[in-house]
């Protein structure tokens, strides 16, 4: 058992500076389990160091694949001689995105047994929109024991119609994984649209599969015998850098968040901007300033391009800092509020009713000792401390590493004061000495 951590930090003070963008989680997570499906090495760069990568290469290697560290963010992955095709509960149930080792393990071998997936606690997030991708594909699947088991009859997986009843990502990805080496042409509609899908599909395109339309509600695959080796960079994280953008803009500050892709932020850039928040664009850096209040403003989360769920948790602490009363809407996840005590607990006024929060801006937060319940809470509650007065302690920020490289690091370079502490077990809560020099 890990000692538990926790981040102390001394709000208040604007962030300036410059911080670089890692590799996208939502992309790396699917790309690391596609190298299954390479009848060569691969090299794979801009790969971020969080704790959702170190599964994924944990289970590579458990399935038999040679995972070479060549130097930071560049691993060589080599499954060639790749025999096992299960994936136990103790692997899959630390992230969701595990389940795509399913596709991938498919895709190569036409079997699979993989544990349901663990991953943040958003409400139901059932599985069957995948099971139904496979099917169709002419697998067999059954869930028994909490493992999924799938099989593909001997003429192997057939290209097919897929039709999803609801926009998702992870089974749009796990359909790709799945029918690239299927026999004939497959064809999503009602596909998922995130910029990680575009780049799962790039990164498989450029080992030779054929894969169009990805990035738009209708993508084509005609299934590829043999993918050889490449070098691919993982895209920038849209949600890490959103996640920047906001913290700049919560404790007035001014940032410049380099290796971006605009066009990926276009959607938050816009809600920043009906916030009051000054984004300036460049080719691959946007930089946020907010010296003028904050306005409220009403949003709904949607599928991508749409004002993605994942940045909800973060915008809301926001909206705490400005004045009047706004409104967010959760259009993705089932339940997607559970942040909204903590915040509380640093002032916050927010009244939840089902899928929506009704946030009274009180311009100012309090420091607390929190707890992070899921990735993108604690991101919320790092801005939130970050903006308030006094001291705020943030639990399990364990949570936060699974998504977010060295955030430490990146905002200390910021100027802000934060330090990651071991929770000593006999500490009580507000004894922890905060030392004026680190905090
Ligand atoms: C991915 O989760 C992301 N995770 C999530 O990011 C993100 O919030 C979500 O997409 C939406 O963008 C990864 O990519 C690893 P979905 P996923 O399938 O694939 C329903 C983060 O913070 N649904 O698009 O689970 C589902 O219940 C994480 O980085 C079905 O009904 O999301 C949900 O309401 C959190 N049946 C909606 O679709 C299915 O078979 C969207 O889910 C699948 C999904």
């Amino acid at each position: 058992m890990k000692t538990p951590k926790q981040f102390v930090i001394r709000g208040g003070r604007p962030l300036h500076g410059e911080v670089e963008i890692s590799g996208a989680k939502n992309a790396v997570v699917a790309i690391l389990p596609a190298t299954l499906l390479s009848d060569e090495p691969c090299i794979i760069e801009n790969v971020p160091e969080i704790s959702d990568v170190d599964i994924s290469l944990r289970i590579l290697r458990e399935l038999g694949a040679k995972v070479r560290y060549l130097s930071p963010h560049t691993y060589e992955i080599d499954t060639r001689e790749v025999m096992s095709y299960t994936v136990p509960y103790e692997s899959a149930r630390k992230m969701r995105a595990s389940y795509y080792f399913m596709g991938a393990l498919l895709g190569r071998f036409g079997h699979c047994r993989v544990s349901m997936p663990g991953g943040c606690p958003l409400g139901d997030r059932p599985i069957d929109q995948h099971l139904k991708a496979f099917k169709k594909l002419g697998a067999i699947a059954k869930v028994e024991r909490g493992m999924v088991d799938i099989t593909t009859p001997e003429s192997g997986l057939q290209g097919t119609q897929i039709f999803f009843d609801c926009v998702t990502v992870g089974a749009t990805m796990n359909a790709i994984l799945a029918a690239v080496k299927a026999e004939g042409l497959t064809v999503i509609e009602n596909a998922a649209k995130e910029p990680h899908i575009v780049d799962l599909a790039s990164f498989l395109n450029s080992m030779g599969a054929d894969i169009m339309g990805a990035g738009t509600d209708t993508i084509k695959i005609r299934g590829t015998k043999y993918l050889r080796g490449t070098s691919y960079a993982v895209i920038p994280d849209q949600i890490e850098a959103g996640t920047y953008m906001v913290a700049a803009a919560a404790t007035g500050g001014n940032v410049l968040v380099k290796n971006v892709i605009p066009k990926h932020l276009e959607s938050i850039i816009n809600v920043m901007e009906k916030i009051g928040v000054k984004i300036e664009q460049f080719d691959d850096a946007v930089r946020v300033s907010a010296d003028g209040p904050l306005v409220k403003t009403s949003i709904k989360t949607r599928p991508h391009p749409g004002f993605p769920t994942d940045m909800q948790p973060q915008i809301s602490a926001l909206l705490c800092l400005a004045e009047g009363t706004s409104m967010i809407k959760e259009g993705v996840s089932e339940q997607r509020f559970q942040y909204v005590d903590e915040l509380r607990r640093m002032g916050a006024d927010i009244q939840v009713d089902g899928k929506v929060a009704v946030i009274e801006g009180t311009g100012h937060l309090t420091g607390a000792p929190v707890k992070a319940c899921d990735l993108r809470a604690g991101a919320a509650l790092m801005i939130a401390g970050l903006a308030a007065s006094g001291v705020t302690t943030i639990e399990d920020i364990y949570h936060i590493e699974r998504g977010y490289a060295d955030m430490e690091g990146k905002l200390r370079a910021l100027g802000a004061c934060i330090e990651k502490k071991t929770v000593c077990q006999d500490a009580v809560q507000h004894d922890v000495i905060v030392r004026q020099d680190a905090v």
